[in-house]
């Protein structure tokens, strides 16, 4: 029996796949919008089989390499994601049969990295920010890449630089809005990760009306919502183009979460934080005029961010034991919490320009990178020494007896060594400092790194870089 919409009876799990005749759900949004006259709907992505927005890229990237020849029987996938590409290329390819492997951030809420294993996905969990940090050397793109390129088995189809992923939008996403709105859109906004669903689906509103407004919204720097990246990010995301948008927006952690509770208390939509995220910058964004008639993406549900939510809102975490009062962090996490904010101030922390003066300089301080040996042995800081956090406390000797010494720790992207600033600290070394946003910060301003990867000279610097 062929698939049928209508009775919503399928062949096949795949035919339940957006299109014109399967759209997900516009639901109208009343009671979190202010406005008096302007109309703002909300696209529920989670309507897709596997649960999110990034079903439709998933689909497209595959339709697109087995049409191109370069996927087909006997390879397999490798793609760095922030979870929900994942899940859509795992299940897509335990349909059709191709395997998959995701280099990800170990940031990445549990629930997401265990359903991937639970999906027959080989996790790789790697020291990179939450959605993989564009240019990170042995980030997830890159390792993703690095593993097509040296086994011909594995496909990267890279939704970071592919067309196809906006392409999924422009297929899809597009011309259900333009027929779900009967034409009358004015207004389309999404959060910004790989840029895929503003560009693709903002390209197919504007052709057929020119006017149609494509606003972003992107979260601060240093959030915690999976999927959308930062306005430092964005700067070297391949797919955003925001010259074809009308107006963009930062919204916050603590809004988009604050958004977030509200529509499922007050709306009763069961929207993920990126959803939050995008409909409290769209709020800022649309003009409450008659005529206007808005149209949200909500990427996902909240189903799979419950150690957000603790994080968050303490107050839900559940109650240390059975019968105790939800605990509210312990004065001990509080204090920590607090100290490591307080490093981000500029006498602990140090900026990749002012640390790459000082080499030059030649007041070098001396610089312990805490990374795996692995990780340090590919690629660091010239000069760097290498004492993982693991073995901090063990190796605490081989740290200089002069408590003035001058010393900077290193990770990945400044997260860690936060913490071992503060274990040096409290061995009393009075001059040590966190490298602000880690190697991969390093790396993108174009500074000189050692390794079995070689010397790399320093990058001539960009305007980009040059700002500092
Ligand atoms: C939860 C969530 N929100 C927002 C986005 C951003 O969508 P895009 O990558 O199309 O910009 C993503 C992308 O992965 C996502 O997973």
């Amino acid at each position: 029996m062929a698939s049928n919409h209508a009775t919503r009876v399928y062949d096949s799990i795949l035919d339940l796949l957006p299109n014109e005749e399967n759209p997900t759900p516009l639901v109208r949004l009343r009671r979190v919008v202010p406005f008096k006259h302007a109309v703002v709907y909300a696209k529920l992505e989670w309507y897709n089989p596997f649960g999110a927005v990034k079903d439709r890229v998933a689909a497209n990237l595959i339709r697109d390499a087995e049409e191109r020849g370069i996927l087909g029987p006997g390879k397999k996938l490798v793609e760095a994601t922030s979870g929900n590409t994942g899940v859509g290329l795992a299940m897509i390819g335990n349909a059709r049969g191709y395997g998959l492997e995701t280099p990800l951030s170990a940031a990445i809420p549990l629930e997401k990295r265990t359903t991937l294993r639970f999906f027959g996905t080989k996790v790789v969990e790697l020291d990179d920010s939450l959605c993989p940090a564009p240019g990170a050397p042995e980030g997830a793109i890159a390792t993703a890449r690095e593993k097509a390129q040296s086994d011909p088995s594995y496909v990267a189809l890279d939704q970071y630089a592919n067309e196809a992923n906006p392409g999924g939008h422009y297929r899809t996403t597009g011309p259900e809005i333009w027929r779900q709105t009967g034409g009358e859109v004015t207004h389309f906004v999404a959060g910004l990760g790989t840029c895929g669903t503003i560009t693709g689906t903002g390209r197919f509103l504007k052709e057929r009306n020119a006017s149609v407004k494509v606003l972003g919204v992107y979260p601060e720097d240093g959030h915690d919502i999976p999927g959308v990246r930062s306005k430092r990010q964005l700067a070297q995301t391949k797919l955003y183009f925001p010259d074809e948008y009308d107006g963009e927006v930062e919204v916050t952690n603590r809004e988009a979460f604050e958004m977030c509770l509200r529509l499922n208390r007050e709306e009763s939509i069961i929207a993920g934080p990126s959803s939050g995220m995008a409909l409290a910058g769209a709020l800022k964004l649309i003009p409450d005029e008659p005529g206007v008639v808005a149209v949200v993406i909500f990427p996902d549900n909240i189903f799979k961010y419950a150690s957000s939510i603790c994080r968050h809102f303490p107050e839900m975490a559940p109650p240390a034991k059975p019968g105790a009062e939800a605990a509210a962090p312990s004065r001990r996490e509080q204090l920590f919490e607090a100290m490591m904010e307080n490093l981000k101030n500029p006498h602990d922390s140090v900026r990749v320009t002012k640390l790459a003066a000082e080499l030059a300089g030649g007041a070098a301080p001396l610089i312990i990178d805490v990374r795996p040996p692995d990780q340090y042995a590919e690629m660091h800081v010239p000069g760097a020494i290498n004492i993982p956090q693991s073995e901090l406390p063990n190796r605490k000797l081989e740290l200089p007896e002069d408590r003035d010494a001058p010393i900077v720790m290193v990770c990945g992207i400044g997260k860690f060594s936060k913490e071992t600033t503060l274990f040096l600290k409290s061995l009393g070394y009075r001059n040590v400092r966190n490298l602000k946003g880690g190697i991969n910060e390093w790396v993108r301003k174009g500074q000189p790194t050692e390794g079995s990867g070689g010397t790399v000279a320093a990058a001539a610097a960009s305007p980009a870089q040059a700002e500092g």
